[in-house]
């Protein structure tokens, strides 16, 4: 059974994306044809990147790598589920993909994004990021509105409509994820 991560990628205090990355969750495993969990980077303590070796050679010094190259190198696909920070990702989610190299590689990743413009630019920003780890992103995303999906842009209330985008997304990645697996076997 293909098993597909999905990450929870801000740290703030009060912040959104644990309660986006739980409804994502509880819409997922429902399915049948993979299995999910639900990744928060804020478990795994990450400083800002001190690994002497670039992560490309795999040659960790630290047990917070070894754990997270662990739990992720589990898995067959991603979501990753991210705010907009200043037009970007969150820097502790690009710290974090900055971490590993190879864990990441030949597998493929959807997005859920939220912001006042349904975090596109993040998206589009990880995009380029996840082409340099080759991972292949898929074109179905979700984009959820501080305007409309959260009630007085705090209460996460998603539109009706939201849980068929996650559906769509869903698709895409376990499809991808599958096709993807002879690279990996290599
Ligand atoms: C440092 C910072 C920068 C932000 N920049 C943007 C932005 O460029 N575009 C946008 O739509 N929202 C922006 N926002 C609003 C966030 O998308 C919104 O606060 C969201 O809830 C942040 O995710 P989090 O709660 O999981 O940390 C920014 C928020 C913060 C804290």
């Amino acid at each position: 059974m293909l098993k597909i991560a999905i990450i929870i990628g801000s740290t703030r205090p009060g912040r959104k994306g644990d309660a986006v990355g739980k409804w994502a969750y509880d819409i997922a495993r429902k399915r049948n044809d993979a299995e999910f969990e639900l990744v928060d980077i804020a478990d795994f303590n990450l400083p800002l990147l001190d690994e002497p070796v670039p992560p490309m050679f795999g040659q960790y010094s630290h047990d917070h790598t070894r754990a997270w190259s662990a739990k992720i190198s589990s898995f067959d696909g991603y979501v990753f589920v991210t705010p907009e920070y200043n037009h970007g990702t969150s820097a502790a989610l690009k710290n974090a993909i900055d971490f590993l190299y190879h864990e990441w590689n030949n597998k493929a990743a959807g997005f859920i994004a939220y912001g006042g413009a349904m975090g596109v630019r993040a998206v589009e920003n990880l995009r380029l990021v996840m082409a340099e780890m080759q991972v292949a992103t898929v074109r179905a995303q979700v984009g959820l509105s501080l305007f409309t999906d959260f009630e007085n842009f705090t209460v996460f209330k998603p539109a009706e409509t939201q849980q068929k985008n996650v559906t769509g997304m869903l698709d895409q990645v376990i499809a991808w994820s599958g096709a993807l697996k002879p690279l990996r076997n290599k």
